[in-house]
């Protein structure tokens, strides 16, 4: 079957996604058509779930199954409609080959629409055998590359084996430059699991991304890198620095409590982040948050 991505390059005539201005002086009224059936592209992030095998097991308090019960069910009744679920790492608190198994099967009808990417509570090689269908490996990294609705999605691997805080590592550096290089007039979105930008929590910095002005130096060459999300902070922020945009969302387990000088547990309710793509660029974002509903078997 051919996918509306590939339909809609095909009737323009286009081997890159069009300007929108441009697009809409040329186009036929058949092809208008179906660039309004094109107009938005709707995408989830969620993050930091940090599942356990045990299903009553905690983390400061949150039974993590139980939020992430939550979290499905309302996605599942509101969003169904997304193109794509993209979890931005700490899936597996525990680390275990079960807990990704439970993973794969919480997430059943989602799964064709999921990308995966690590974060520092992970074990790689785990995540890449139950996922082996949904994870790219570029060299040791577990990456991803996704064209969709006009846009390019980049998913980049920033675990650091052991550390808390991330790296990305030259080589994830080159192949992200390539990536950008191939169509740079692509809207692009980049997804990885530690800010590269400080988020003026001490703590969080302190344990934030090695190589962040390397990446940054990058994204500031790129201007259609639209921007930059990720979790690991378990808050909501949006900061802008030098033209580049980041966007963090709470976590779907235990939030924490912004400026602060250690780890503080916030009781504001679990969420995740929806994204409105439009072909030219432009786009939407919001974070939802979530009320926790207890199971009597989670
Ligand atoms: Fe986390």
């Amino acid at each position: 079957m051919i996918s509306l991505e590939r339909l809609f390059l095909f009737e323009c005539g286009c081997s890159t996604a069009p300007n929108g201005q441009v697009f809409s002086r040329k186009m036929s009224a058949y092809h208008r058509r179906t660039e309004v059936f094109l107009m938005t592209t709707r995408i989830v992030q969620v993050t930091d779930l940090h599942l356990m095998a045990d299903p009553l097991a905690e983390l400061k308090g949150v039974c993590t199954r139980t939020n992430l019960h939550s979290v499905l069910d309302i996605l599942r009744r509101d969003f169904g409609s997304a193109e794509r679920l993209i979890v931005t790492g700490d899936l597996a608190h525990d680390e275990l080959r079960e807990t990704y198994e439970v993973l794969r099967e919480l997430f059943g009808d989602w799964l064709p629409k999921l990308r995966l990417l690590p974060g520092n509570h992970e074990n790689r090689d785990d995540m890449r055998h139950v996922f082996s269908d949904r994870v790219t490996a570029v060299e040791d990294r577990n990456v991803f590359t996704d064209l969709i609705g006009g846009w390019r999605l980049i998913g980049l691997d920033s675990q650091l084996p052991g550390e808390v805080r991330g790296n990305l590592g030259e080589f994830q550096r080159d192949w992200l430059a390539r990536e950008l290089e191939v169509e740079p007039l692509r809207p692009t979105a980049v997804f990885l699991h530690h800010p590269p930008l400080k988020v003026g929590t001490g703590w969080l910095d302190e344990i934030g991304l090695e190589d962040s002005e390397r990446l940054l130096e990058l994204l500031r060459r790129s201007p259609q890198v639209k921007f930059v999300c990720c979790g690991h902070i378990h808050h909501e922020m949006t900061i802008t620095q030098a033209n580049v945009l980041l966007l963090t969302t709470p976590s779907t387990s235990v939030q924490f409590l912004p400026e602060t000088d250690r780890l503080v547990p916030d009781s504001v309710p679990p969420g995740f982040r929806i994204f409105d793509l439009e072909p030219d660029g432009s786009f939407r974002t919001r974070v939802v948050r979530v009320p926790i509903v207890t199971r009597t078997h989670p």
